[in-house]
């Protein structure tokens, strides 16, 4: 896998910084709860423009790995203005280039429907998470079928995959976080946004037990 960079990588990063605001507004309060679990060490797998700065506790040591040199380049924008200690890797969840044990905790937001292995990320996650550490997401996935969503789903699939850079619309990622992480608790919530294709989503926390 090679890094990302070309007019679809561009056009993805300027889409995600004008949504930011968006962002905000729909997933604030479900992120300052999210946000509040997290220790001292933190690693965000494809933190895109840096929309999750503004809800990490002061002082923290927070890594990030990102494939995209387009995102990446609004992201160290905006770095410094947070009071935390921000270190940046270019690369792939896939393969993630820490010791295992390495974190207190993991961040993942609109990142598992992109990858291209989630499993293997998901254990990779694990891997380098601490025995008590904690994985935070939030992510949308495969609607239930029969229903409206669903049906948009199945048509936009292709087109909105190429689009936005391999986003599938049809994982059932909160089933796979659930086969790593025994221990975690998983909402889904059911959104109202006009994005009608990505209105399912899975929102928690799962714990490193051993
Ligand atoms: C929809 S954006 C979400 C960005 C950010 N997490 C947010 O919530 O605004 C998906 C991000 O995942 C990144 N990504 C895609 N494949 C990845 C991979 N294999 N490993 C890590 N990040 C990846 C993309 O470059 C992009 O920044």
């Amino acid at each position: 896998m090679n890094t990302t960079c070309g007019c679809k990588s561009k056009f993805n990063a300027a889409f995600m910084k004008n949504l930011e605001w968006y962002l905000h507004h729909v997933y604030g309060d479900y992120k300052k709860e999210l946000f509040s679990k997290l220790g001292k060490n933190v690693l965000e797998i494809g933190a895109g423009t840096g929309t999750n700065l503004p809800y990490y506790k002061e002082g923290t040591n927070l890594t990030v790995i990102e494939p995209s040199k387009d995102m990446l380049s609004y992201f160290l924008k905006k770095a410094d203005k947070y009071p935390l200690n921000i270190r940046v890797k270019e690369g792939f969840a896939e393969n993630l280039p820490f010791e295992d044990n390495s974190f207190d905790g993991v961040v993942s937001t609109l990142v598992l429907c992109s990858v291209q292995s989630p499993v293997k990320v998901v254990e990779e996650i694990r891997r380098v998470l601490k025995p008590g550490g904690v994985f935070i997401f939030i992510e949308h996935i495969k609607a239930p079928k029969e229903g409206l969503i669903s049906k948009t789903q199945d048509i936009l699939y292709k087109g909105w995959k190429w689009l936005f850079e391999g986003c599938d619309l049809k994982r059932e990622t909160g089933k796979l976080i659930k086969a790593f992480f025994p221990q975690s608790e998983i909402k889904t919530v059911r959104f109202n946004s006009p994005f009608i294709p990505v209105n399912y989503h899975i929102i928690g926390y799962a714990v490193k037990t051993d």
